[in-house]
């Protein structure tokens, strides 16, 4: 299901993360992606800038999702229709069920486009349909979206779970065969989940010993503490290490339950999302990594495919999705992917705090300043 077949083969295999993260930011950085938009060439416009773009977004426990991604398609609506576009926005608090009302509200107040990151990527595709029906065009934002969406804009979803895998591998070094890890996967209604595993197994398996696997219901912090805790009950705390964590939520729960078994030396956790609880974590030595999302081009690239599809733009709306994808029900998705960068305690100041994600005062709050002195973030 879902193989790829990128017209733009280039972001994925460069290599390194790093170099991943600076091929894609070098796409914004030299006008390729920025340089196609704002301007008056458009093709028959369909709309003026009085247009209204309804925004879906999945659950309140990531942090990234109302920190990030809302206010940033808002700026960038604002932007591109000289301030008269409006966002309308729902976020389902992870429910299906919410979400498809929220949808169907949406519908019926006959928004221009839908940019949709859903809860659960199979119940969702009723909705989709009901859009395109109303001859609403429908954006997957994040997760890929069951049913006849227009287009998709997500991050390198697979270039994701190799980054977090392959820096664990890194980490152990040598004794990464004989290292018993716990992989604590995320939502398995969320199609994103899989890749990520898919891509952190592609590292993992046979580098090291996976003793124990979970999914994680809902990416819920909780259920994933639980987990852990049968973990340690099973495998023995000393006997853990390392514990992959698909994003950094369910990264705090695995540490909280190390810590309240006893433990006196964190095993290497990995996470995603650059949460500034985990960049703080990860200055204090108690979570080794997280994937950090260059969530502002996402998110401004979702709202140049909203409004270009909506003012009929082709040229350029064709110019931003330049790779495809497949989903369960549709071929040859026409998809822009952003790259990743694997954040460690090593690159703090040359990723978030660069792209203006966090100021080095927001992460050294009082309890991390002694660290971040240390590690001459100030
Ligand atoms: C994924 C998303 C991640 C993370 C996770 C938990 O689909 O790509 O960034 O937020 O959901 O909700």
């Amino acid at each position: 299901m879902n193989a790829r077949t990128p017209r733009i083969a280039a972001v994925r295999r460069v290599g390194t993360a790093l170099l991943a993260s600076a091929s894609a930011m070098s796409l914004t950085a030299c006008g390729v992606i920025d340089g196609i938009g704002g301007g008056d060439s458009s093709a028959s416009p369909e709309k003026g800038d009085d247009i209204t773009v309804g925004l879906l977004l999945p659950d309140k426990d990531t942090a990234r999702f109302e920190k990030f991604d809302y206010p940033l398609i808002k700026k960038e609506v604002g932007t591109l229709t000289d301030g008269k576009g409006k966002v309308v926005y729902a976020n389902a608090e992870a429910s299906p069920e919410k979400q498809s009302e929220q949808f169907q509200q949406m519908i019926d107040d006959q928004v221009d486009v839908v940019l949709v990151d859903a809860v659960d990527a199979k119940a969702i595709a009723s909705g989709v349909q009901k859009a395109k029906d109303a001859g609403i065009p429908v954006i997957a934002y994040d997760r890929l979206a069951e049913g006849p969406i227009d287009a998709y804009v997500s991050h390198d979803n697979e270039l994701v779970g190799e980054v977090q895998g392959r820096s664990l591998v890194e980490e152990l070094g040598d004794k990464a065969a004989s290292s018993k890890v716990v992989m604590m996967n995320g939502d398995p209604a969320d199609p994103n989940t899989d890749r990520f595993k898919e891509g952190a197994l592609a590292e993992l398996d046979g580098a090291v010993n996976i003793v124990k696997k979970y999914d994680t219901t809902k990416w819920s912090p909780d259920v994933a503490k639980a987990n852990m805790a049968k973990a340690i009950a099973a495998v023995g705390l000393g006997d853990i290490g390392a514990v992959y964590s698909a994003n950094d939520g369910m990264a705090g729960a695995v540490i909280d339950a190390l810590k309240e078994a006893g433990a006196s030396k964190i095993p290497p956790v990995t996470g995603q999302d650059a949460n500034l609880d985990a960049v703080q974590r990860i200055v204090a030595g108690e979570q080794f990594m997280t994937v950090y999302k260059p969530f502002l081009q996402e998110a401004t690239n979702a709202a140049k495919m909203a409004v270009y599809k909506v003012q009929g733009r082709d040229l350029e709306f064709d110019s931003l999705t330049q790779e495809s994808v497949d989903s369960p029900t549709e071929d040859d998705i026409p998809a822009h992917l952003v790259a990743v960068v694997a954040l460690t305690k090593a690159n703090i100041e040359e990723t978030v705090i660069k792209d203006g994600v966090y100021t080095a005062d927001q992460i050294c709050t009082s309890a991390y300043k002694a660290d971040c002195e240390q590690q001459g973030l100030e």
